[in-house]
């Protein structure tokens, strides 16, 4: 392939790929391809596959069938499916940020933009203690790193934060740190896995921004995103999965008023999505996704950025077991929203106008005192009287495990409430 037709073409083309786990068709026959320098956006439903799709294309699971073709700039092929994980963001250029955030939080965001680079200042050592030294290109090398740390650092909006550890930061601004942490590798097509999830419209619209300098750095970008006002705002182009299925590809219009896309997607009830699938013959995905998960069949154990342990794609919330069943149909936020109800004592809003701090409970930090706050949670004596049903459903949107128990929040909101003299 020549260069022109490389800056002309699709950067990258899926075809007929299928990932099965067991009996469960995760990805059937899914073909589309995502053109240089565009936003296309992946939607779908909860469990429609999405991550999936983006687990196969970054190596950390080898496709049951298909082909996946990425093309370079400089006009290069690469097969993803056959190319050895760790060397799919270094050689073919394809970095991914993760539906849970992975950041080193004990390290400063200079730090973690610095270790993203690693591979580069390692080749650039010679893998020697004098080229370390200085010697020879990595002192160059390490120039350029930083040099690279730093203007993602201002394009994140973070660069007055750059000595502070990552886990200080709010929500919305750890989810910018991550892109910028994949854009200092240098991607040419960049893999968001719902990079707008929980954030407020202020910080929805500092990631909007960054998303389209990215774009105008010439750099593709694969999003997947619930968020349809996000997705019709920034995308040049959707695909629709359901079921693992395509359903539409187009452009956001076309996609948008698609009667297949409106039934699955923006949500009727399951037996209708259901009568709809069986219309069009599809009874066969629906009995294969009934099936249970089959955990022999996990994503492989090596990373394919460096993002921290493999073990957290294992741990996925939506592979490992899912704790809450995702009813079809029902956007994320809809789940939040039942998530919520089914917390005892939940308020709409602070007793008094005046919620507690929640801060001082150890293990709450600033984020999740905020999460709680989205709950309904805003006084020590609604979490002194959680039930162990309350714990579990606020474990899921924390995405803990077992901490609630381990640093005995209840115990600490009884006795902070009995301080301030909140108790009943
Ligand atoms: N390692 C695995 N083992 C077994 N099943 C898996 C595995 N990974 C994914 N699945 C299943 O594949 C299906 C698609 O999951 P996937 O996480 O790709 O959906 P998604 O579209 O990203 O959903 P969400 O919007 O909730 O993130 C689900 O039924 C999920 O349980
Ligand atoms: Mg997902």
């Amino acid at each position: 392939m020549n260069a022109h037709s490389a800056t002309t073409g699709p950067i990258l083309r899926v075809e007929h790929l299928s990932m099965k786990f067991g009996g469960l068709v995760a990805i059937g026959d899914l073909s589309f391809e995502a053109q240089r320098g565009e936003i296309t956006a992946l939607i779908g439903p909860n469990g429609a596959g999405k991550t999936t799709v983006f687990n196969c294309i970054t190596g950390f699971y080898k496709p049951s069938e298909g082909m996946i073709t990425l093309t370079t700039r400089a006009g290069s092929q690469f097969l993803l499916e056959r190319l050895p994980d760790f060397q799919i963001p270094a050689k073919a250029k394809v970095a991914r940020t993760f539906q849970n955030i992975r950041l080193f939080s004990g390290m400063t965001l200079l730090e973690n933009l610095l270790v993203a680079q690693h591979n580069r200042l390692m080749e650039a050592s010679g893998y020697t203690i004098l080229g370390l030294l200085g010697l020879g290109g990595y002192g160059k090398a390490s120039a350029q790193s930083i040099e690279l740390a730093k203007h993602w650092l201002d394009k994140a909006n973070l660069t007055d934060r750059a000595d502070d550890p990552a886990g200080d930061l709010p929500y919305g601004a750890q989810r910018r740190l991550e892109i910028a942490r994949a854009m200092c590798t240098e991607p040419e097509l960049l893999c968001l896995d719902e990079p707008a999830a929980g954030l407020n419209p202020r910080e929805s619209h500092a990631l909007n921004l960054m998303l389209n300098d990215i774009k105008s750095t010439g750099t593709s970008i694969l999003l997947i995103e619930h968020d349809m006002s996000v997705v019709m705002e920034i995308s040049d182009h959707v695909v629709v999965l359901e079921y693992g299925r395509k359903i539409s590809d187009g452009d956001p219009t076309s996609v948008k008023t698609d009667p297949r896309v409106i039934a699955a997607y923006l949500g009727v009830d399951d037996t209708e999505v259901t009568d709809a699938l069986t219309e069009v013959g599809d009874e066969q995905v629906i009995e294969k996704l009934d099936a249970e998960p089959d955990r022999a069949h996990g994503p492989s154990d090596s990373a394919s950025m460096m993002a921290g342990p493999v073990s957290d794609t294992v741990n996925h919330s939506d592979t490992e077991g899912e704790m809450i069943k995702v009813s079809r149909g029902a956007s994320k936020a809809e789940q939040y929203e039942r998530r919520a109800a089914a917390l005892s004592n939940s308020l709409d809003t602070p007793r008094g106008g005046q919620p507690d701090k929640l801060t001082l409970i150890k293990g709450i930090g600033p984020v999740n005192e905020r999460k709680l706050h989205e709950h309904g949670i805003f006084h020590f004596e609604q979490i002194a009287a959680w039930t162990e049903a309350d714990v579990r459903e606020v474990e899921t949107y924390l995405d803990f495990d077992g901490r609630i128990a381990r640093e005995d929040w209840i115990g600490q909101a009884r006795s902070l409430a009995q301080k301030t003299g909140g108790a009943e």
